[in-house]
């Protein structure tokens, strides 16, 4: 049995003391959270910026690197074969974790942004002058960039639905916007500067009514709920490994297998081929296709593993846990004089911007941080969503399977000191 599997055996064998919260237990499963881990113990409220990592995800990296560190699909010895094999491991595991229909439809980036930059460079620079993008004004940069530049390659117009004063998109607001032009529509799933959750089925249904192709950036919403790229029907979504508690490094790009046969290579260079002379070259199948050069192989295999961690919490737990935390932080953070809650949507998942009168958010998060709550100060990248509020930026708290609701309260009264100290 590798010995990630034994760790992540035992830590499911927990002692649930609430049929709502998760178990307390968890945390022991994270290094930095364990008694004595850091002085003073860490309150971490920025999963939305990147999630801890579980010690079964940090064994199979280090398994890899100690057992296994060979290139993969290029060796005829057995540790490159070993290694070959459970990176296509993880591609299945991926594959499963969001029911794409085949492996082949996964491809590994390095992360969320660089799955989106594959899509605008291989399916947008299929686009004409003219041809519209339609996103939403609650994105992340990652979600507004790439199409900016393509309007610059391509001439295509890019157009934004806005957001109303709650920080939802009205689905009314995103239907009128869509037209006869509209190719291509890309938006999250849920925002990681808001909280706010989008109908995404909804969305893409009428998205598909009028002929476009859809993005899906699922970045927040991996390690919050099930994810399911059939149920939803998108055509293209992207997420990251690091924030479903997985290694940095290494992200996903699901597509329609229609859609990458169809587009031609990003980048060029070995394990893309099948052969190469210097008049012409032949791309290999895919996904290989899409994944030129030496992959991320251990954290493919961490990231696999992390998939299988979460999916044995189980999406309906985490989503009830997740749901506790946020509602009890709303409720000490609105009788908290000073807190003005940005954002107000219909649908929030496990993410609170706000703002304190009179303190800059950095502040906050300094002072903050100097008694162990780690929380996210500033734009989010998401520039846009803030201009909207009127706001340089805000203090946003977010919460994972590992907060308790001593967390919440240590928040609270961290930013009662902050106060103290500010005012
Ligand atoms: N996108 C990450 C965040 O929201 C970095 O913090």
């Amino acid at each position: 049995m590798p010995c990630w599997t034994a760790v992540f055996l035992l830590a499911m064998t927990n002692n649930s003391t609430s049929d709502v919260l998760l178990p307390a237990t968890i945390r022991e499963q994270f290094a930095c959270l364990r008694e004595g881990g850091s002085q003073p113990p860490l309150v971490y409220l920025d999963s939305a910026s990147t999630a801890l990592k579980p010690d079964g995800v940090i064994a199979a990296l280090t398994d890899y690197y100690r057992n296994m560190p060979a290139n993969i699909h290029r060796g005829l010895y057995p540790m490159s074969e070993a290694a070959t094999a459970a990176f296509e491991a993880a591609r299945a595991t991926v594959q499963k974790f969001i029911n794409a229909r085949e492996s082949r439809e996964i491809i590994f980036t390095s992360g969320a942004t660089d799955a989106i930059n594959l899509v605008a460079r291989g399916f947008g620079d299929g686009l004409r002058a003219g041809d519209e993008v339609l996103i939403t004004g609650l994105e992340h940069h990652a979600n507004i960039v790439p199409w900016q530049l393509l309007r610059e390659r391509r001439g295509i117009v890019l157009r934004v639905v806005a957001m109303d004063a709650q920080g939802d998109v009205p689905l009314d607001a995103f239907r009128a916007a869509l037209n006869g032009r509209t190719r291509l529509v890309a938006f999250t799933a849920i925002s990681n500067a808001l909280g706010t959750e989008l109908p995404v089925a909804e969305m893409i249904e009428s998205a598909h009514a009028v002929g476009a192709t859809t993005v899906v950036d699922a970045a927040q919403a991996v390690a919050c709920r099930r994810v399911d790229v059939q149920k939803w029907n998108c055509d293209f979504l992207a997420f990251s490994g690091h924030k479903l508690f997985g290694p940095t490094g290494i992200g996903v790009l699901y597509a329609r297998e229609a859609l990458l046969q169809a587009m031609p290579p990003v980048k060029g260079g070995g394990d893309m081929i099948l052969s190469v002379t210097f008049e012409r070259t032949t791309y290999n199948e895919l996904p290989h296709k899409f994944e030129a050069g030496t992959p991320p192989i251990a954290q493919a295999i961490g990231l696999g593993v992390a998939t299988e961690w979460v999916t044995a919490l189980g999406f309906d737990q985490i989503e009830a846990h997740e749901r506790v935390l946020v509602d009890a932080a709303l409720k000490q953070l609105e009788a908290l004089p000073g807190v003005q809650i940005i954002g107000r949507p219909g649908k929030r998942r496990s993410i609170i911007s706000f703002t304190l009168d009179g303190i800059h958010p950095h502040d906050v998060g300094t002072i903050l941080g100097e008694d162990g709550v780690a929380i996210r100060a500033g734009h989010h990248c998401a520039q846009p969503a803030m201009e909207h509020f009127g706001i340089p930026a805000t203090i946003r708290a977010s919460f994972s399977v590992y907060n308790t609701l001593a967390d919440v309260k240590a928040l609270i009264v961290g930013l009662r000191r902050v106060q103290e100290i500010m005012l």
